[in-house]
């Protein structure tokens, strides 16, 4: 079985390839300032769910261990086991949904290794990310704990690789059944008698690679078996909502082989899909071709959901299955060093990794219609997080630049999104976003080039708005981060926009991310 790491290298390369017929080096069109750009208030693309914004967290280097959990007797200040700086950070930013345990690790996850007292759990090997010894110390009730302590929905992803129907219809029964049941009063026996109500569940995870290298048809038929057991689990008025495992990247014919496999009943609640957007350097150590490949990739992000999300509405109750980009985010080089003494994985979060995630919540604001759910990989320590840690025994905890930009564009949750008609489209031109409600117009622009700094002229139409005010996240050095010893190096700063009648304007310097609220008139 070829490990998921060869995986992404070969679809790294194959992306690689693809991108540079995309995208000609050279070959900027819409760069000339002003960039006029016109917010469409009067015509609505959809709410913008705060579940865009969603998480994830799985066994994998310093991401649990070190990373949200220290353990009770930890000399890191902690909430009874959870590193206490992490939770102040991730309730402050008001996280809503947290996808655990995995990832590759979830199918080879036995959810009763995680439950008995912890002295009593068993150690076993973690397989998939470095073979070393996981103790179970955190597990479903340390997930729930933790969920509850940052005010996040829980999403748990099932085993279906090495598992088996009734291990997961059991997982469920042991969360949400009221009492009664030997596995509800074994849950009450180990601390817990109110019942989870865990709503979000997932059926495997990347079932065509690390999930068990199934064909479509075989994942199909998989998912039909155990959705046939998990469907009338409706313990406590919370139903299953059950996640299929989608394509990697656009794959249409993974997911059409799959609906295609589909029986009648059950059908799946969700449809996710995982993009990763790849890059070939080292995350302090891009050049202007590597980033500019890199960013180029959310073109093909946005370009995945409108034909993935096509792909579903051609199937009759196909329509009614959400969307879910479950992981995504940037997967730089890795760096040896850094892997081995904050964990595997461990990735830098740069002036360019804000532009990619503000690119990236663009496109979800602007596809907001056609998205339920989006988890960047992961929350801690591991990708494109929100927070560093030196390390499972270090002391420090700081927020990255992905943090910053995930706070800025806070204000559009709940928030209808609205056309923004911007000039030609280009993979690496402005990249903006709008949403209206109760009063006020979100606006997020992303400056993604290197080497122009933009000019934004708007004009507001179908509506008007009266006074505002911005934040910008901007650093000229794309490579420039926030590190332990610099921890505030890069943060939202209060950003002019000046408004004249129905336009509004701001400077978008090269690699930045601009928010502005306003009232609307
Ligand atoms: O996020 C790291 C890994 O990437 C996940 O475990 C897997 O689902 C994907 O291949």
């Amino acid at each position: 079985m070829s490990s998921p790491i060869s995986r992404r290298r070969f679809a790294r390369h194959s992306a690689a390839l693809s991108l540079s017929a995309f995208v000609p080096q050279g070959m900027f069109a819409d760069c000339s300032n002003p960039q006029r750009v016109v917010v469409r208030m009067d015509s609505e693309i959809g709410v913008i769910s705060p579940r865009l914004h969603g998480q994830f967290v799985e066994h994998l280097g310093s991401c649990i261990y070190g990373g949200i959990w220290v353990g009770k007797r930890s000399s890191i200040p902690n909430v009874d086991g959870y590193r206490e700086q992490a939770v102040k950070y991730l309730r402050d930013l008001g996280i809503p949904v947290v996808r655990w345990p995995g990832g590759c690790f979830a199918d080879d996850y036995h959810w009763r290794d995680g439950i008995c007292p912890a002295s009593k759990r068993p150690n076993r090997v973690n397989l998939h990310w470095g073979g070393g010894v996981e103790n179970n110390s955190f597990g479903t009730h340390e997930f729930i704990g933790f969920c509850r302590l940052i005010g996040a929905e829980p999403y748990f992803a099932g085993n279906v690789g090495s598992g088996s129907p009734a291990e997961m219809q059991e997982w469920i029964e042991y969360c949400n059944y009221p009492s009664g049941s030997t596995l509800a009063e074994e849950r009450a026996a180990n601390g817990s008698p109110e019942p989870f109500g865990v709503r979000l569940w997932g059926v495997g995870n990347e079932s065509w690679g690390c999930g068990g290298q199934m064909r479509p048809e075989e994942y199909a038929e998989m998912f039909r078996r155990f959705a046939t057991f998990l469907r009338p689990c409706i313990f406590g008025g919370t139903r299953p909502f059950l996640v299929a495992s989608g394509p990697s990247n656009n794959d249409a014919d993974w997911s059409r082989r799959v609906m295609d496999g589909m029986g009648r009943y059950p059908y799946p609640d969700g449809f996710s899909m995982h993009f990763y957007e790849n890059g070939r350097s080292r995350p302090t150590d891009y050049n202007p071709q590597t980033m500019d490949e890199q960013l180029a990739k959310f073109a093909s992000l946005e370009q995945a959901i409108i034909q993935q999300r096509q792909l579903l509405d051609g199937y009759a109750r196909g329509r009614n299955v959400a969307f879910i980009v479950d992981e995504w985010g940037v997967w730089d080089e890795s760096v040896p060093e850094e892997d081995k003494r904050y964990g595997l994985f461990w990735q830098q979060s740069t002036m360019r990794s804000a532009v990619a995630a503000g690119l990236g919540l663009n496109v979800f604001n602007r596809q907001a219609d056609k998205l339920y759910m989006c988890n960047i990989a992961q929350m801690v320590n591991v990708l494109q997080s929100l927070l560093l840690t030196d390390g499972p025994e270090g002391q420090h905890c700081i927020r990255t630049t992905t943090y910053y930009a995930f706070q800025m564009f806070k204000a559009h949750r709940g928030k209808t999104a609205v056309r923004v008609e911007t000039k030609g489209a280009s993979p690496l031109g402005l990249s903006a976003s709008a949403s209206l409600r109760d009063g006020e117009l979100v606006l997020s622009f992303v400056n993604p080039r290197y080497d122009k700094d933009m000019q934004v002229q708007c004009a507001l139409r179908g509506g008007s708005a009266s006074s505002g005010s911005a934040q910008i996240l901007h650093n000229s050095d794309y490579n420039a981060c926030n590190s332990f010893d610099d921890p505030n190096r890069i943060t939202p700063q209060p950003h002019t926009v000046s408004m004249n009648g129905s336009t509004i304007q701001l400077d978008l310097p090269r690699t930045s991310v601009v928010t502005a609220r306003l009232k609307t008139a």
